[in-house]
């Protein structure tokens, strides 16, 4: 459908057609990075599911793979759905999933490479016993899913853990294995928090405590915090936690209880869900996938013949400064599609004004831009008391002392439809600032059929920083990362008018007390090249 092809993107990761949701066991491979995905191969919804496959150079230009594993065996005939790979010692490759059953039960199974001297692991061979997990008692037959990659303990065996729920309790299973093949279920869970329901697609690993270079699922020791995600089914995103790993009792507790898994961080405040980390052994570091759904109608995604994005995969790793959150980066291979670049430094913007970005074009960007109010008015301003929500407030056309300040993105010319992507800075009554990142989908499209949401949440900026963004423009996505990855929101986005030619960036204040100076550096992205392997099957 012409009428909607704008809405596909250049550079993120898509099939050709149909459905697509939770990343699968991404790896890097005798020189090539493999990524899995949830694929619906007959329809652009929800269905049918079962592995497609790709692989890539560089995480950026993909070739697309045939189908890694099918839905043809009792096991999983209802859907071969998400999992994780584990690297063995020897380099050989174990691939873990959960199976939907003839029954629709939700068991464990194994599957390796036909042929580890491939490096493109075409052929995918299941193991001839599966499943090797069912449900446990009192494990409810539909809770029991996602296994993660593997790490090892200190008594030499490998740990896995698999989501789940008892009542209203999301859990994280754990089981010790040597073979893959036999699991024993340790008495205790990993973690569990009250009242977050069906963990999905738990994610575990270690962070440096020092620098920002990735590590291996396994590490572990005193330089090193340990980090559990969940993705909660009830209200479908994705939190994590810090915390500390206890490997004898296989047993993870968070540094701050307020801030628990499910009811603290989320990775990102708009769209992303179902992710999951790899050690990058060829780079030496951690990599997050995230599935990125529509916002927009059921019918319309039948009409456009597809669904579903993945974000471009962000480097994560423990923020040293802060030491309270994760940085989340895209990963730096995006830069190499940087073409022409165009600067505008120190833009004074006014109070309730907007100013236009004279760019080519505003369809494939990536945006650098940093702010500052004015010390004075900063100093001087009086203190309040305001509870600020990014999602409750008037969105971007609210009026505070302080803002709301930042981009309008894939906005028209008229502004009738606008994507604002800004900052909000309250002053309490003790005088500490606190700053808000927010993205304000009210006035994304002039169609009804589409999420308009306000998106965000708080972002730590610390003494002498200031306000900085990233922003990633793709036609449909918008990916925001402020301070340098302390806070993101991903939005989908479905202009009318802002599109092609027609889409522009401009920079606003609708702070009433503070002019803003604004520096950017913003750079026109090429397209990636995402298509079929040549001669393939
Ligand atoms: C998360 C999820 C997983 C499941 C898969 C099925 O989006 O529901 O829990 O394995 O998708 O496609």
């Amino acid at each position: 459908n012409s009428m909607l092809s704008w809405q596909r993107t250049a550079f993120h990761f898509q099939p050709e057609k149909n459905w697509m949701n939770d990343p699968n066991g991404p790896l890097f491979y005798k020189g090539w990075y493999h990524f899995f995905y949830q694929y619906n191969p007959d329809a652009a919804v929800w269905g049918n599911i079962v592995w497609g496959h790709a692989v890539s150079k560089d995480l950026i230009h993909w070739l697309h793979l045939p189908l890694a594993m099918v839905a043809d065996q009792w096991y999983d005939i209802n859907g071969v759905w998400t999992g994780s790979a584990t690297i063995l010692p020897d380099g050989k490759i174990v691939m873990l999933y959960t199976g939907s059953t003839n029954e629709s039960v939700q068991v464990q199974n194994l599957a390796y490479p036909a042929d580890h001297n491939d490096p493109l692991l075409i052929e995918w061979v299941k193991y001839s016993s599966n499943p090797v997990l069912v449900p446990p008692p009192g494990i409810g037959i539909k809770d029991f899913r996602d296994p993660t990659t593997a790490w090892y303990t200190s008594e030499g065996k490998w740990r896995i853990t698999i989501g789940s729920k008892v009542g209203k309790t999301g859990i994280a299973l754990i089981y010790d294995t040597v073979d893959f093949i036999n699991y024993e279920l340790r008495n205790q869970v990993l973690h569990g928090v009250p009242g977050t329901g069906m963990w999905e697609c738990v994610d575990f690993y270690p962070v440096s405590i020092y620098d920002r270079n990735g590590l291996e699922t396994s590490a572990n020791g005193p330089e090193v915090k340990h980090v559990v995600k969940a993705s909660l089914d009830d209200d479908r995103h994705d939190y994590y936690a810090l915390g500390t790993y206890d490997d004898k009792n296989a047993t993870w507790y968070p540094d701050i209880p307020e801030i628990d898994v499910g009811i603290g961080l989320r990775y990102d405040y708009g769209i992303f869900y179902a992710s999951k980390t790899f050690y990058d052994q060829h780079r030496g570091r951690r990599v997050l996938w995230g599935w990125i759904g529509e916002s927009d109608s059921e019918a319309a995604d039948v009409k456009k013949g597809w669904a579903s994005l993945q974000g471009i995969p962000r480097t994560v790793a423990f923020d040293t400064k802060s030491g309270s959150n994760l940085l989340q980066w895209p990963v730096e291979e995006v830069e190499n599609l940087r073409l022409r670049s165009k600067e505008f430094k120190n833009v004074e913007v006014k109070p309730g004004s907007v100013v236009p970005l004279d760019l080519e074009a505003a369809t494939q960007l990536d945006i650098f831009a940093e702010f500052e109010i004015d010390k004075n008015v900063l100093e001087n301003i009086a203190e309040t008391d305001e509870e600020f929500s990014c999602s409750t407030s008037n969105g971007a056309a609210h009026h505070s002392a302080l803002g709301p300040f930042g981009l309008l993105v894939l906005a028209d010319e008229s502004l009738a439809e606008q994507t604002p992507v800004y900052f909000y800075v309250t002053k309490g009554f003790n005088g500490t600032l606190k700053t808000f990142f927010c993205t304000d989908q009210t006035r994304s499209s002039v169609a009804n059929d589409v999420n308009k949401q306000i998106y965000g949440n708080f972002v730590p900026v610390l003494e002498g920083e200031k306000f900085t963004l990233r922003t990633l423009v793709d036609h449909s996505i918008i990916e925001s990362f402020a301070q340098g990855g302390r806070t993101c929101i991903t939005s989908r986005v479905y202009p009318t008018r802002a599109i092609y030619g027609a889409a522009k960036l401009f920079l606003f204040n609708n702070a009433i007390e503070t002019n803003v100076t604004a520096s950017l550096k913003i750079w026109q992205m090429n397209s990636a090249f995402i298509r079929p392997y040549p001669n393939i099957r």
